[in-house]
């Protein structure tokens, strides 16, 4: 069967807002993420202490952080790809911080610019830093099924790496389908693959929603026993290191077919869509979730 709640982590204003041409003010980030969180949101990845350099939409991290970091209807992660990023987000006031890992030796160097064995040497040293503060640490794989590289990407790798993350004390791993070539077919055995090492209660699902596929893969992970799922607000998103990566899953779309199954979430729909509006006007563009469109129409 499926789980009777499941938790959605909204990532629209990180992974959505990194990968838009558009730099968004400050203040509308600061107003979406409010808003996402007054929806009912618990979880709500609000930004990245990554390099400027690298990713410039997200350059206003440490303004964005001050300025929600005493909000309390959610917890609001941030991205950290090292110690210097972890000091920074601490400093502007992050409660919880995550890593991003990746099973692709190639999509590692281009999206962090170090091999894998590199990445998890600093993520143990963000892990233990973040032990010192109380921090929880989520810990992300990126290219799960597929790398715009090298093609295919076998479960074993995968398996691997959550493992690593797992065990360096990440309380949570969530599984990136980064370029959402991902169907039924590859996401099951990948699955298989990293719930024989990581408990299923501690494994999310992330998929990017570039073929078409993620609904599919999100019922097919819950019936796997997984009940924790990352979602875009209005479909926003992508990864600017990866071409041709399109927006995550809409949060709307997951919320629809949730409610369809009778499966809780706590989030209030309507709300959820206003906060998708507010973002979609602000980046001038219809929203990406199919179900905001439907039910805008009625
Ligand atoms: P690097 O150039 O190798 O870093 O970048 P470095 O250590 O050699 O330092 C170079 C410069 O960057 C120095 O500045 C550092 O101080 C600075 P300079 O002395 O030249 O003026 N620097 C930093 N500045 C701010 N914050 C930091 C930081 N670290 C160093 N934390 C680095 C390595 C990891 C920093 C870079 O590659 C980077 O920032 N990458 C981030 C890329 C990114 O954010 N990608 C998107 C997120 S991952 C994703 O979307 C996938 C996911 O959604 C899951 C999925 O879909 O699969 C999570
Ligand atoms: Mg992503």
């Amino acid at each position: 069967g499926i789980p009777k709640f499941v938790k959605i982590v909204e990532v629209g204003p990180r992974d959505g807002l990194q990968n838009e041409k558009k730099i968004v003010p400050t203040s509308a980030k600061v107003e979406l993420i409010r808003r996402l969180a007054a929806s009912g949101l618990s979880v709500v990845e609000a930004t990245s202490f990554v390099s400027p350099r690298w990713v410039p939409q997200l350059a206003d991290a440490k303004d964005v952080m001050k300025a929600v970091c005493n909000l309390e209807d959610a917890r609001l992660p941030v991205l950290t790809p090292n110690l210097k990023g972890f000091d920074a987000a601490v400093a502007a006031g992050a409660k919880e911080v995550a890593v991003f890992a990746s099973a692709s030796e190639s999509f590692s160097k281009s999206n962090i610019n170090c091999s894998i064995e590199e990445s998890l040497a600093r993520y143990r040293a963000v892990c233990l830093a973040a032990k010192e503060h109380s921090i929880p640490v989520r810990g992300y794989v990126s290219c799960v099924v597929g790398c715009p590289v090298e093609g295919a990407i076998p479960p074993s790798k995968v398996a691997f790496v959550a493992k690593e993350l797992y065990d360096m004390g990440c309380f949570e791993i969530s599984l990136g389908d980064t370029i959402g070539v991902g169907t039924p077919g590859t996401v099951v055995p990948m699955l298989e693959a990293v719930m024989a090492v990581v408990p299923a209660e501690k494994l999310a699902v992330h998929f990017h929603d570039t073929y078409g596929q993620s609904l599919s893969n999100i019922l097919i992970s819950l019936q796997m026993g997984i009940s924790i799922v990352d979602s875009s607000v209005a479909g926003l998103g992508g990864c600017p290191y990866a071409k041709g990566a399109s927006g995550n899953v809409a949060t709307e779309d997951v919320v629809y077919m949730l409610n369809g199954l009778g499966v809780k979430t706590n989030i209030d729909l309507t709300k959820l869509m206003l906060a998708g509006d507010f973002i979609s006007d602000h980046l001038g563009r219809q929203s990406g979730s199919k179900t905001a469109v439907a039910l805008c129409r009625v």
